[in-house]
């Protein structure tokens, strides 16, 4: 896969951040999260979709995002940044804290239409990786699953990860896209477009 275009006009605002469920904003707007391990690259991940470089945060140190932080997109939907699942430098209640915050918004959320789930390239998907997988699942949410990192592989060893993290995912039943991506060379932020846009316009209960 080649870098792509990347030059999707998008407008993004950071809207409010929320540490507890009855925080998050009441609006009607779909909304799509993106969930994985703690120092997966999720708020990277975010800056590449919108072509900023420093709209939510990010650290080489785990553990940065701490709330539950809301993008307007387009004045159209919200991204929504989810804490890394895992973390382990905070003390245990906080990191249950945020997992239930994290499980609870995946199946209470209504406005909630897309689970964007990040995954290490480099690595084999973890237990929380297939929680993450079998909340999806059982709550019946539309599903993309995105490679992090790519870069740090060649086009060899970005084959064999999509095609094992693929099979994992298919033997849990989840026959779903799995996108090689990478922010730090924008691999892949084009196709996530079509994939996000294409499923926040199909109609569901998603
Ligand atoms: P938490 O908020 O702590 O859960 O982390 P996060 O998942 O939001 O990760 P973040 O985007 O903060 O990135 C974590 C580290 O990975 C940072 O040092 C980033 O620069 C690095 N990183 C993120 N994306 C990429 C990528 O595509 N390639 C490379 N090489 N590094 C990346
Ligand atoms: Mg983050």
């Amino acid at each position: 896969m080649t870098n792509q275009r990347i030059d999707r006009a998008v407008s993004a605002e950071f809207v409010t951040s929320a540490a507890r469920f009855v925080d998050m904003p009441s609006s009607q707007l779909p909304e799509v999260a993106v969930v994985g391990r703690s120092n997966v690259g999720k708020s990277s991940l975010i800056n590449a979709l919108v072509n900023r470089r420093n709209l939510a945060r990010t650290s080489r140190t785990p553990g940065k995002t701490q709330t539950v932080n809301f993008y307007l997109i387009d004045q159209s939907f919200y991204l929504v940044d989810l804490p890394g699942l895992g973390y382990a430098k905070v003390s245990r209640s906080q990191r249950e804290a945020w997992g239930r915050l994290i499980r609870g918004y995946v199946r209470q959320r209504a406005a909630l239409r897309l689970v964007v789930h990040l995954v290490d390239s480099r690595h084999e998907l973890t237990d929380l990786d297939l929680e993450v997988a079998s909340i999806v699942r059982e709550n019946d949410r539309r599903y993309l699953v995105l490679l992090t990192k790519t870069d740090k592989l060649n086009q060899k060893q970005r084959a064999a990860s999509s095609r094992r993290i693929k099979e994992t995912l298919g033997s849990y039943g989840l026959e779903i896209p799995v996108i090689e991506t990478s922010a730090v060379k924008k691999r892949g932020i084009d196709e996530t477009w079509d994939w996000i846009e294409a499923l926040l316009r199909t109609e569901g209960d998603g």
